[in-house]
């Protein structure tokens, strides 16, 4: 069992446990239900009910083969699965004529990127049409580019061109996939197809709109920015929208040589991170455009269902290094939004809506995240933990602190949550919520420098040199209420990674079952099953114990036990993301980032293929993100 699980912590879930309508049950019977019933919100509270008095609490049987470690460069699963690639890099996007078609030496033009899926996938979500679980819309991040590999030459003789393809390879996919005979394809001509760049206009909603320190020369008004960056995790709305999350977008932008302390909060640095877009993009150049970087960092909701829609920057969701956005609803119906800042020391955040879910899809809930209140966690002993609001004149958010309205909190998120007195955590990655029981839980991926001078371990991040990261649980309130909008939780850990078996008290953990380390990617599927995908990085992967735990990995484990099973392992070099079921559970689609991922931070576009050829192989050219779709052979429940 995972460290610190016990029945007191146990025993008061189930019919007791609080009615959390979960997304889960809302996304099987969205747009009709919400569409067209004034009674949706109580019928599917009622549905809850019956879900939770059917004994979720049972062991799962994770019934399907466990697959070995593998340093193999394919994707493997079980011997009873079967894994399609479905959407790579350099795709096409919704035309059956005129697409460009991808050209393995990096050779296409940026004007044909922007037609052809991004690099690097990430977070992503499906979306059924009129309800079809076999027939359905995936919205997919592209979080980054790798310029080696982007390129015929790579970075050699950086120009402006370059510059647009990278920018149009970053972004969201929309594509529309069907299942026909058991075989899921990519619909080549689709009304919903559409790529969102780091180019595509957008709107600025929510307290911070129109602030000072949004305007730009080019948008005078603060309330309109082009396009979105560093796309990592994401979330859907019980309303049907898809919210995608500006992660390390910090790193596009060049800084002076000596940036100010609000710039150095949020990492951002001369040079950047080396994409070189300040060279000939100057909305990248701090000195010349210092508010343009105050427009990233922001959750952007988009209606995957309306390919003319304008995404929005929703303000009210804080500026942090987002990494995804789950929804639940709260007793009484609100939308509640978790959030985790990933980087070491960051904070976990939850947003609770002013405002309940209304029935009508977006159109009756287009203002929902506007208004609301935005909290950070503070993990304290005993596994007891707060709620710490960021609003305006609470936990010494006032004037004379720095922050004289509450658009001054979102724009300086990080500082505002350092003010109130969060508890710093070990890089926060995905976050799930039981589909029945509204517990929550958040990997911690991993974190080197805890224990440091002046970085003291603590309760909730107990592991100084934290290589092989943790997975945190929470129950929202006191005793049994379990609500999502509580102002506290008890906490504990699940498991703390790494192998039970070593010597080297690093790489030392508890996991039951199937090791693993560096969670990140972490979803429920309606069964309640826990799915867990790991991020070691390269340069670890090379060290100690990682050594033995092979390529990144998918894994499904029991919430109540701890128990894991390694259900599937990915090609060289990439991590596993991205994970959406489809809602009657027979597919499940993944994304494989990254495959043939050196420790170097660019790819050698003379030897491309070093460590990966995956998906393509060795005629292939290039290794390709992609999506891939993964189905029982006999048609059954995945994992089950
Ligand atoms: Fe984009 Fe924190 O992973
Ligand atoms: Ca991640
Ligand atoms: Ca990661």
């Amino acid at each position: 069992m995972g460290r610190g699980f016990g029945e007191s912590f146990d025993q008061d879930v189930g019919v007791n446990g609080a009615p959390n309508l979960t997304l889960h049950e809302v996304d099987t019977a969205r747009r009709h239900v919400f569409k067209c019933t004034a009674g949706a919100v109580a019928m599917l509270l009622g549905s809850h009910t019956l879900a939770m008095s059917a004994g979720w609490s049972q062991p799962l049987p994770l019934g399907f083969t466990a697959v070995p470690v593998s340093v193999a460069d394919t994707l493997q699963v079980p011997p009873e699965y079967v894994a399609n690639v479905l959407y790579r890099w350099g795709d096409a996007v919704g035309m059956a004529a005129g697409a460009p078609v991808f050209k393995a030496d990096g050779s296409n033009t940026w004007e044909e990127q922007t037609l052809q899926a991004g690099m690097h996938h990430d977070g992503m979500a499906f979306f059924p049409i009129d309800g079809n679980p076999r027939h359905g819309l995936l919205a997919i991040n592209h979080e980054y580019t790798d310029d080696g590999l982007l390129h015929a030459d790579g970075m050699q003789h950086w120009s402006a061109e370059k510059v647009r393809k990278s920018q149009a390879a970053h972004g969201v996919s929309i594509i529309e996939v069907i299942e026909r005979q058991g075989q899921w394809r990519v619909m080549p001509k689709s009304a919903f197809a559409r790529r969102i760049t780091a180019s595509t206009p957008m709107a600025v909603s929510g307290p911070a709109r129109g602030h000072d320190l949004l305007k730009t020369e080019a948008d005078p008004s603060g309330s309109h920015v082009l396009g979105t960056l560093n796309n990592c995790a994401a979330g859907q709305t019980p309303w049907g929208t898809y919210l995608t999350c500006e992660e390390n977008w910090n790193g596009y932008f060049s800084a002076s040589t000596t940036p100010n302390a609000d710039e150095q909060r949020y990492g951002l640095r001369h040079q950047g991170w080396g994409y070189r877009w300040h060279e000939h993009d100057e909305r990248f150049d701090v000195a010349r455009h210092p508010n343009e970087p105050n427009r990233f960092g922001w959750v952007v909701e988009l209606d995957p269902m309306d390919p003319t829609h304008t995404p929005i920057k929703r303000t009210a969701l804080g500026r942090i290094k987002h990494e995804g956005a789950i929804t639940t609803l709260s007793q009484d119906g609100r939308v509640v939004v978790y959030m985790g800042d990933d980087e070491r020391f960051e904070y976990i955040y939850k947003f609770v809506s002013r405002d309940k879910v209304k029935p009508g899809g977006i159109k009756a809930n287009r203002d929902l995240l506007d208004h609301g209140a935005l909290h950070v966690a503070r993990f304290d002993a005993a596994g007891h933990g707060r709620w710490l609001a960021l609003t305006q004149g609470e936990n010494g958010l006032t004037p004379e602190n720095g922050f004289a309205s509450q658009a001054d909190i979102l724009i300086r998120t990080r500082q505002a949550a350092d003010q109130a007195g969060a508890t710093k955590m070990d890089r926060p990655e995905w976050i799930a919520v039981h589909p029945h029981t509204g517990e929550v839980f958040v990997t911690l991926t991993n974190n080197k420098q805890r224990g440091q001078p002046g970085r003291d371990i603590d309760e909730a991040n107990p592991r100084g040199d934290n290589i092989m990261g943790h997975i945190i649980r929470w129950r929202e309130g006191h005793g049994e209420s379990n609500d999502a909008a509580a102002q506290d939780f008890r906490w504990m850990h699940f498991p703390l990674a790494g192998d039970p078996g070593t010597d080297k008290p690093p790489y030392r953990g508890d996991v039951q079952g199937d090791m693993y380390g560096s969670p990140d990617g972490l979803a429920f599927d309606a069964g309640g099953m826990l799915w867990i995908q790991t991020d070691i990085s390269t340069s670890a992967m090379h060290k100690g114990s990682c050594k033995r735990m092979g390529n990144n990995m998918m894994l499904c484990a029991d919430p109540v036990s701890g128990q894991a099973k390694r259900f599937l392992t990915g090609p060289s070099g990439c991590e596993i993301t991205g994970l959406a079921f489809t809602p009657d559970r027979r597919a499940v689609f993944i994304n494989i980032q990254h495959p043939g991922e050196t420790a170097s931070e660019r790819s050698d576009p003379v030897n491309p293929q070093a460590i990966s050829n995956w998906p393509d192989g060795p005629a292939g050219g290039r290794p390709r993100s992609a999506t891939v779709v993964i189905r029982r052979k006999d048609g059954g429940a995945v994992g089950t």
